[in-house]
């Protein structure tokens, strides 16, 4: 037997760097990412997508380019599809448009942006240029337009019920990241249809679990959950604090776990989109999608337990 000292250190180096990715390199590389299908298509789409607020706001920054695009590689080859972005998170639309199509993804990727300001006009020339800086080529249709944080949503929605039937967008979407909007969310998923509605929820920020998560199931509309980590907060009060053990019974092996299965298994969420440019986080947000989800009893279990950690 032949020892190659040099490439049993990088062995060591592999191993050890291991446990953190278990989930998505080991036996389970090849497993299926858990999916949800869009109510009024029935078109299926990977329950964990990833945010680009910030983490994508990357011009002139070399080194955050390159971990944009490591990032953006590791969740395509791992199965991710929904990228959501918005005119208002700077260069972020540009870097998902220019990456995508270095890496050639452009066809594997659901690509989501938003309208984010007021008038029709305004709101026309806005969304041309979303389009044209994330490259979706002419004769493509972006999958999802959604109007951001609900400014002047009606005017907008008219202009994207017309997208929509010119073929120029695939679904329309409404957002917001805050309880306060909750009601009219609520009254504009009634009136006026929406494919998508994307709103904040998660351990931290429960609310939407009283009324709007049923809503939107009882109007089929997909549910886009963003800020699922409170923005990060949520690590902060985990920070030195092991997982329960009872963890491993939905197969969960971290706290990004816990938090993103707790979301997605709630049966009116379609994808939630923790915002990251790090591979390694990214691939730990895809484990989220892989094996068991906690049932009903064993929600309420983790919210007690995250309760308990305050
Ligand atoms: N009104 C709207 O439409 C609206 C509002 C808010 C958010 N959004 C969308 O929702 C996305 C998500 O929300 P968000 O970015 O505000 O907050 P978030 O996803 O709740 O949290 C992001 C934070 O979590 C950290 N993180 C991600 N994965 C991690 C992991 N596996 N382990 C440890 N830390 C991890 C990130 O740090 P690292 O950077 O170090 O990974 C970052 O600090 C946004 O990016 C945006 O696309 C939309």
């Amino acid at each position: 037997m032949v020892h190659n000292p040099a490439s049993r250190r990088e062995l060591l180096k592999a191993a050890l760097a291991l446990p953190a990715i278990a989930l998505m390199t080991g036996a389970n590389a090849n497993a299926k990412l858990l999916a949800r299908t869009i109510p009024k298509s029935g078109e299926p789409i990977p329950a964990i997508g990833l945010g680009t607020w910030q983490a994508f706001d990357i011009a002139g920054n070399r080194s955050a380019r390159a971990e944009a695009r490591e990032a953006l590689a590791r969740f395509i080859e791992l199965g991710g599809k929904l990228v959501d972005s918005s005119p208002m998170y700077g260069s972020a639309e540009a870097a998902v448009g220019e990456l995508a199509q270095e890496l050639r993804v452009h066809q594997r990727l659901f690509l989501a942006t938003k309208v984010w300001t007021r008038g029709r006009e305004e709101g026309i020339r806005q969304m041309e240029e979303s389009l044209r800086k994330m490259r979706i080529p002419r004769e493509r249709a972006l999958d999802l337009m959604q109007v951001h944080n609900l400014v002047d949503a009606k005017t907008h929605l008219a202009v994207l019920r017309d997208w929509k039937a010119a073929g120029r967008i695939r679904y329309v979407g409404l957002t917001h990241y805050h309880e306060s909007a909750y009601a009219e969310l609520e009254q504009l998923l009634r009136e006026a249809a929406p494919d998508f509605v994307q709103f904040n929820y998660s351990l931290a920020e429960r609310s939407a679990g009283a009324r709007l998560l049923g809503v939107a199931h009882d109007t089929g509309t997909a549910v886009i959950v963003n800020r699922p980590f409170a923005e990060g907060a949520m690590f902060r009060r985990v920070r030195n604090k092991p997982l329960p053990a009872w963890a491993a019974e939905f197969d969960c092996a971290t706290w990004a776990q816990f938090f993103l299965k707790w979301i997605v298994s709630h049966p009116a969420v379609t994808c939630a989109i923790p915002g990251t440019r790090n591979a390694r986080h990214v691939e730990d947000n895809l484990g989220a999608g892989l094996g068991r989800l906690p049932d009903d009893a064993m929600r309420r279990n983790m919210a007690r337990h995250f309760d308990a950690l305050a």
